[in-house]
This record gives structure tokens, sequence and C-alpha cells, in this order.
């Protein structure tokens, strides 16, 4: 496909009049010469339809949500209501500065206040930070209020171990690590959950927390999460939910009343804002009361008849973002959560766990599952031994020739070809049909044509790439020599 430089012709414009245009002012008047560069910058010179028909192209050769279903395990592709985003972007929220005085945008302080108080409601905590800017930031400012607490009791020199399940997020060991903690791995039973017999060798005196995935990267319920907590808090240590997936129990069950300490939300997955896609996104962190002081600052308070920032907390373990977080994310989870209201929040969950049990027993035959029973918002299933030398990664390849996105692949590590599918609550039973039939064919044809899956993708802009390559030396930008 030719790039934008290929399609550049020396003197072909494309103009738009600007306020510098209609004053016959040019950008270089302002500057002195010396800052000018010699040489033009290098831009492609391009005629404005051909400019436009590049970038329409270019924009249909993508997909995301609102192409198809978008069955990306661990990352809650769906369908995000249009009206919250229109409300996000509406000049009262979208024009105020960060760091305009709180009595010049009272109502967006109320805002945070009660989307705070909203998340309080929905996880059973007892306070809340908005302000972390993703969910493994939230993981790292859970992990350094748990470093916090036991240095106020003089026991962090001793509890330097964080208990991760072989089954949690890839994040969380790696937020332990970060926060200066060593992870200690605790193995899976046979039924996908902690091993509890594991989880009591692996406790000690050197136990400063667990970090657990709920429901946990099989997409499993932790069923045994109230002796878990019992276990941890007994050894005097914390227990944080990873609870990115909140679209599995939303309305259902809260961390909170679980014997969890902290958790955190992905409003960019489970409220109303795209996971990745180079926009912001928000992890706010909640906890219990006490692990309240220990709170990132600022934290909005409820003051009378207005609302103002707290920073007076001395034990804070300080801020976290440079602002009061990603704002235009945090109004569309407050829009999202108000529009659904308590009962809207449960069907969430209710479609959420029907989907993916729908998708998962529609496939299990003939892919395999390895571990049975009923999961929550998504599944994982074993992609091995479905035709000659076929691998999971053929599967995913070939799903790209019938338009669809991949589901997660080789992910969680604990299942051999991993195949990790998150349908979501927002597909229609037509949608999920269609895509269980593109997968029974693309199962049919590994064992009569392997070589087909093999050379997959086909239909695609480009074939198969070099994803370790892709990987290890990103070429992220165009120069003319390549
Ligand atoms: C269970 C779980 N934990 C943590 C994260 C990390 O969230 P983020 O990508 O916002 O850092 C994810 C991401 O989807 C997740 O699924």
């Amino acid at each position: 496909m030719e790039t934008i430089f290929d399609k550049s012709k020396s003197g072909r414009r494309s103009t738009y009049l600007n306020e510098d245009d209609l004053t016959s002012k040019k950008p270089s008047d302002e500057l002195d010469g010396d800052l000018l560069r010699g040489e033009k910058p290098g831009l492609p010179e391009i005629s404005q339809p051909e400019l436009m028909r590049h970038f329409v192209e270019l924009s249909k050769k993508n997909y995301g949500v609102d192409d198809g279903l978008y069955p990306l395990g661990s990352c809650t592709m769906k369908h995000n209501p249009k009206p919250n985003e229109d409300l996000a972007a509406t000049e009262e929220f979208q024009d105020h500065h960060p760091l305009a005085s709180p009595d010049l945008v009272q109502g967006n302080l109320r805002l945070m206040y009660e989307l705070g108080e909203l998340l309080k409601g929905v996880s059973g905590m007892d306070g809340i930070t908005l302000q972390p800017s993703a969910g493994a930031h939230g993981e790292l400012t859970g992990m350094l209020m748990i470093r916090k607490y036991h240095e106020v009791r003089d026991e962090l020199e001793r509890r330097t171990e964080i208990l991760l399940p072989d089954s949690s997020h890839g994040t969380n060991p790696a937020s332990a690590a970060v926060a200066g903690f060593d992870a200690v791995e605790i193995k899976s039973n046979d039924e996908g959950t902690v091993d509890i017999e594991g989880l009591k060798e692996a406790t000690s005196e050197k136990t400063a927390g667990i970090m657990l995935t709920v429901p946990n990267t099989l997409g499993i319920f932790e069923k045994d999460i109230l002796e878990v907590a019992e276990i941890v808090h007994d050894a005097g240590g914390l227990c944080y939910f990873d609870g990115a997936n909140l679209n599995a129990f939303l309305g259902r069950v809260r961390p909170g009343d679980l014997g969890m300490d902290i958790t955190h939300f992905n409003l960019h997955k489970t409220f109303s804002t795209p996971h990745g896609g180079g926009g912001p996104g928000a992890g706010p962190v909640g906890v219990k009361e006490k692990l309240l002081p220990y709170l990132p600052i600022p934290v909005v308070e409820k003051t009378g008849d207005g609302y103002s920032f707290d920073y007076d907390r001395p034990k804070s373990i300080g801020k976290v973002n440079s602002f009061p977080g990603a704002f235009g994310v945090l109004v569309k989870a407050y829009s999202y959560i108000l529009s659904l209201g308590d009962e809207g929040l449960k069907r969430v969950s209710d479609n959420a766990v029907l989907n993916a049990n729908y998708l998962k027993e529609k496939l299990k035959d003939p892919y395999k599952l390895d571990y049975e029973g009923v999961c929550k918002h998504e599944f994982v299933l074993n992609g091995s031994g479905m035709g000659e030398g076929i691998k999971t990664l053929d599967i995913a390849k070939r799903l790209l020739d019938y338009g669809y996105h991949p589901p997660t692949v080789y992910f969680p590590l604990i299942v051999k070809e991993a195949l990790m599918i998150e349908p979501t609550e927002t597909e229609t039973k037509e949608n999920l049909d269609e895509f269980t039939e593109t997968m029974l064919k693309i199962a049919a044809e590994a064992m009569e044509d392997p070589e087909l899956l093999h050379e997959a993708p086909t239909e695609t802009p480009v074939g198969r790439l070099d994803e370790t390559q892709a990987a290890r030396n990103p070429v992220l930008r165009w120069t003319e020599s390549e």
C-alpha cells in the first residue's frame, strides 16, 4: 500500500482557510530568522481529494468495535454508548483548565465527588481516588498504599512479599515488583482457582498482601475468596482485588463484601470508554476504612454546600497524577452509571456472563476447554491438536480472513495454546451465532486443509507479519530511506 509520501507530487496543495490566510500573515513572520530551518520540512504535497481518499482508505483497513465483534479476551471490547461521548465533549466539561480554582469548577468537583460515591456503592469500599490513569496505574497506587500501611506499623522491613496466583493478570506481578515487593507465585488447583493448601504454605510473616484477579484470567470466579481473605488477614497481610473485569459481576457482587481491602476499576473497559486505542483511561482505586489515610492527595470532599480538594492528609502516599485524573473518562463513567441505574448495571453482568457461557458451550467441542464449569465474562480454549501442525496463532490469523478481530492468544500461560475469548455484554445472539459458525468452519479447515491456516491471513492488506521482529525492533515512523 502506498504511503501519503509515495502519493506526493511537487506543487500539489490542499488548503484550508485559516486566520493567517485571512490576515495574510505567515507563521514565519512571528519567528526570528535564526529559528527558521533552511530546508523544507519534507511534508507530502497532495491535493485535497487525494488526501481525503488516502485517509478514508486507511480508515477502512482499520477494525474496531463499531465494525463488528471484537472478542479480545481481558480487554472488554464492547460498545460504548455514544451519548456518554457527547456529554464528555460538551464545552462545559471540556473547556475548564485543570488548574482552575475550585470555586470556578464546582460542577466538575461535584461530578468527581458523586462518581466516587457511586463507585463506593458498586464496590463496597469506603474511600476512592479517581487519579490513576489506567488499571496498572491503579494497581501500583494500591501497592504503594499497602507499603505505607505496613510502614506506619513498622512492619515494612519484614513484609516484603505479595502473593500472586498463577492465573492473575500479567500487570499484577509487575505492579507488585515496581512497588518494591517480591512476587510469590501460588499455583492454581484443577478447577482453575487458588490452591488453598498452596496459599497456606506460601503465607508467612513476610506476607504484605495478596493480589487476586477476579474473575481470574481463566474467566473463573474465585469461589474460596472468603477463605483466601481470612488466611491472608490472619497473617497480617492485605487483600488487593483486581476489579478490571467488573462487567463480570457488576451489581451482583461487591469486592468490599468479600473481605477485600483494595480494588481498582478500569473505567476504560467497564464504564463507557474504550480500552486501548490511544485515548486516555482511568483506573480509580477504592479502599476500606483502614486505608483511607493513605489515599493519594487531593481527595475531593463535600464541604457544606460546596466541594473542595483536601490536601491536608499527612499520611497520604502523595500524588499519583499531575492533575485530578482523566476528567473526560470520569464524565463518561458517571453518565453511564446514572443512565443504567441499579437494574441496568445488573443486566450488564448478566448479559456478559450469559454471552460468554453461550459461546463457550458452542465452541468447547471441537475446541478444547481445560477448565470445565460456568465461566464469568470470558473463557479460555485450548487450541492444540486441531489439525496437522495447527497452532492457536493459525486459528487467530484465519479469523482475520473472515473479517474478525482475533481473541487474545497465548494468555493466560497456564493453558496450552490459549485462545481467550470475551464476547462482552453488548453482542446479540445473532452475532454470537455467526462467530460460532466461523470458528467451526475454521476448525473443519484445520483438519481438511491445514496449509490454508498456515498461510493465513490472505485476505488482509498485509499477510502474516513477523510479530517478534515487530515487537523487538518496532519501526514507528516513516523515513525516506525506507
Ligand atoms: C484483569 C486486568 N487487570 C489489569 C489490567 C490492566 O489495565 P490497563 O490496561 O488499564 O493498565 C487489565 C487490562 O485489561 C485486566 O484485564
